[in-house]
């Protein structure tokens, strides 16, 4: 009798989790918010990207801690699962930070806007990121590589650099190598300034060293080839540099986008064979307004778009800055574009600006929403194969 009881409370035990979990279950999507994982807590993956493998999503991003020097790296790049975008399950500390004082990755290092993408000749899962070495501010300005056989990891750290050493961009005038116009006859911030940092200034002071890299993003194009494209120039000038087969290393083949255009996080996508790309000003942790760029080829011309975002708060990117374009999948034109509202006082308190891209012609527009669910992209969808469909079309 005894053991039919203990078992009668075991079953309504089980019940009452099986219904606590389902009442848990997040089933859109809220701006600014606390998130919480599957276990209830805020997700902690900042500056972060999502990779699509084998049915499921994965983001990884910068795992903060709290209190003033919290976005400095004491525990590594942190990641989750989904198959939803809606409920994530922490996957832990994928990168570790090293104990050895020697280590480029030592605790207390920072490590920024990890991206992972895999490669499909290797199988390998290849990351990289921002990576500034301890002590040393922002100065060192390296990108930095791991990598892993599960998407999950552990990834092994295997080096990190200033890219394209000794490579001129493809797009720089051939003539502009041999310009002796140095930094030490200009004054910054002056009109004659910025058309010197167009014609390569910065190029030509980092040519030997490498070039600085800071804020990142990595692209895969639908040819397989990779990009990497990084803040270089102090901050001045986006890079776009072609990645290797196997995405360990850089080509040599590089270009510039908006010279002295002062662009940080960009992230990326392709819509109807077109790369579009939003990035922000550079104001630190400061929300400012967004910009965005299209072009025909990777490679450019970029054409400025301007200000992605519409309605209140778009002066100030609704109080965000990008991280990355996430292609919902399975949706034609679906794309959501991610977003950091940070808290650089108490930075494990960061929240994420995620919103669906909408598009008028080529140019990505962003709107605030409270609340949305990915239905959003089947009406727009069902939309244009309807347009005579009126009433409640979308949750806008
Ligand atoms: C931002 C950048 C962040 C971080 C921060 C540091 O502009 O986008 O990733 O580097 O500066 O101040």
């Amino acid at each position: 009798m005894k053991k039919h009881v203990n078992f009668l409370i075991l079953l309504l035990f089980l019940g009452v989790q099986v219904m606590a979990q389902g009442v848990k279950k997040n089933t859109s999507i809220r701006s600014g918010e606390l998130w919480p994982d599957t276990d209830g807590k805020h997700i902690n993956a900042h500056g972060g990207g999502v990779l699509f493998h084998k049915g499921k999503y994965y983001w990884f991003g910068e795992h903060k801690t709290a209190g003033r020097g919290g976005n400095s790296t004491l525990f590594g790049v942190g990641a989750y699962v989904s198959d939803d975008l809606y409920n994530w399950k922490n996957a832990g500390i994928v990168l570790k930070v090293e104990e050895d004082a020697s280590s480029e990755i030592v605790k207390g290092c920072v490590i920024e806007r990890p991206k992972v993408v895999y490669n499909q000749k290797t199988g390998k899962f290849v990351m990289w990121f921002h990576l500034e070495l301890k002590g040393k501010g922002y100065e060192a300005a390296r990108t930095g590589l791991a990598v892993s056989d599960s998407p999950t990891g552990p990834y092994t750290y295997v080096k990190s650099f200033r890219p394209n050493a000794g490579q001129w961009p493809m797009n720089l005038d051939p003539e502009l190598k041999h310009r002796t116009v140095g930094m030490e006859q200009l004054k910054w911030w002056t009109d004659e300034w910025r058309r010197e940092v167009e014609k390569g200034l910065f190029i030509r002071r980092d040519l030997e060293q490498g070039q600085m890299s800071r804020d990142m993003t990595v692209f895969v194009d639908d040819d397989g080839k990779a990009y990497h494209i990084h803040s270089s120039e102090e901050n001045l000038t986006l890079h776009i540099a072609e990645l290797t087969d196997d995405y360990m290393d850089f080509t040599g083949k590089w270009s510039v986008l908006a010279p002295a255009g002062h662009n940080e996080a960009p992230a990326i996508g392709k819509r109807n064979g077109k790369y579009f790309m939003i990035t922000s000003g550079c104001t630190g942790w400061e929300p400012n307004e967004a910009r965005s760029f299209v072009a025909e080829s990777i490679w450019g011309p970029w054409k400025p778009l301007g200000n992605p975002a519409v309605g209140e708060g778009a002066d100030r990117t609704f109080e965000s800055q990008s991280t990355y374009i996430l292609p919902v999948q399975g949706k034609k034109d679906a794309f959501i574009f991610m977003a950091d509202r940070w808290r650089p006082r108490n930075p494990i308190d960061g929240r994420y600006v995620w919103l669906p891209l909408e598009f008028e012609g080529d140019k990505p527009v962003l709107k605030w929403q409270d609340e949305w669910s990915l239905d959003v992209f089947n009406t727009k969808y069902k939309k244009k194969s309807a347009p005579a469909a009126k009433g409640k079309a979308s949750a806008k």
